[in-house]
């Protein structure tokens, strides 16, 4: 998947990742270093929304770079988010050195297709792009589920980014046995995303889970019904019932929420537009249509349904909120694919989305 440039110490491959939505939530770490999650957690990997990343990395001791630089949409990151890739390049580096093919320090630019730190996932699939482009430029030639255990410890929900469609990350118990899979299933499913606030929020979910875990007395429960609710979304969805996948994962996004909520101090990502937002999707539901809400980090909310009834229950919601929510944007995704190594660059030129 990679191969060094000819007269040149650089070796560069791209990859794309496709954001994905939990319905059964990934909230708070067994162990922080290796991202060893609580619970298990389910998602469906939506189609519009990804993130393309290029790497590439000199030879060790070569000329050029003196440092890892990373461009986010044109833009060079600095600070806590350039450490953040450094420490995940470091992993990728060791694992190469390890293989006895040393990399230097990488030239990394990513493409997002969605707002940043908005809670919409961009973190997982920005973890798992870099995943698959910084191991194939480092001429690792790893499994998916490699790949899947590799972006976790960029961050835990970029695990599931590594596949297409309905993904469960197992959460297991060290780093070998904590890693997503596909799950099979007929559902047609899609998620339409409310953008209430685009805006970056104002507590990480980092900090957030940490807080939740350490501090709010719901937070056991909700990690001991998670266990329940991810059979019974299994269950649904082996028996094609969106009805009760819907309902089950509604419920645990509140359970996430509220134990969130009575942290200290608490956490609180929804507004009162994501409430009305949810209030809508109740009432088209109560009219019959296939409408279950879902949230994350952030004020957004977004909306599972069938891919069929998709275009009308967005047109239905935008009917109701137009005018309610300033500014609203919908964006209707159906199920993605997983990650994909394009193509190998020589050096870093201008990419197309
Ligand atoms: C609410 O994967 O961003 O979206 O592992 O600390 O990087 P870190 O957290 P991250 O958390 C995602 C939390 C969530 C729920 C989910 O995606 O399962």
């Amino acid at each position: 998947m990679s191969e060094p440039l000819p007269g040149s110490d650089v070796v560069a491959a791209t990859a794309v990742a496709h954001v994905n939505i939990a319905l059964i939530k990934y909230w708070g770490k067994a162990e922080e270093n290796l991202i060893l999650p609580r619970t298990s957690s389910l998602s469906l990997t939506l189609d519009d929304l990804y993130t393309t990343t290029t790497v590439a990395f000199t030879a060790p001791g070569g000329t050029g770079a003196s440092k890892d630089t990373v461009m986010l949409d044109g833009a060079a990151l600095s600070g806590s988010p350039l450490n953040r890739i450094h420490d995940f390049l470091d992993l990728v580096r060791g694992r190469a050195a390890q293989a006895g093919s040393p990399v230097g320090f990488a030239r990394v630019e990513t493409f997002n297709t969605v707002p940043t730190a908005a809670g919409l996932a961009s973190s997982a699939s920005g973890f798992a792009a870099l995943a698959g482009a910084a191991s194939a430029a480092a001429g690792l030639d790893l499994s998916p589920r490699e790949l899947s255990r590799l972006a976790r410890r960029g961050s835990g929900s970029a695990s599931r980014s590594i596949f297409g469609g309905l993904a469960v990350w197992h959460a297991g118990h060290d780093d070998e046995s904590s890693f997503a899979e596909p799950v099979p299933g007929d559902l047609d499913l899609a998620i339409i995303v409310l953008v209430i606030d685009a805006g970056p929020k104002a507590v990480s979910s980092r900090e957030a889970m940490r807080r939740t875990v350490a501090t709010s007395p719901d937070y056991n429960a909700w990690v001991e019904r998670s266990a329940d609710d991810l059979r019974e979304a299994l269950s649904a969805i082996a028996a094609g019932n969106i009805a009760r996948l819907g309902a089950v994962s509604e419920s645990n996004a509140w359970g996430m929420h509220a134990a969130m909520r009575s942290a200290m101090p608490p956490v609180n990502y929804l507004t009162a537009n994501s409430i009305t937002a949810v209030d809508a999707v109740r009432e088209i539901r109560e009219a019959g249509a296939p409408a279950w809400a879902t949230m994350d980090a952030g004020p957004n909310v977004k909306v599972l349904t069938s891919a069929t009834a998709a275009d009308e229950v967005e047109a239905s919601l935008r009917g109701r909120l137009t005018g309610v929510i300033p500014g609203l944007r919908t964006i209707v995704a159906r199920s993605g694919p997983g990650l994909e190594v394009r193509s190998v660059a020589g050096a870093i030129a201008p990419m197309t989305r």
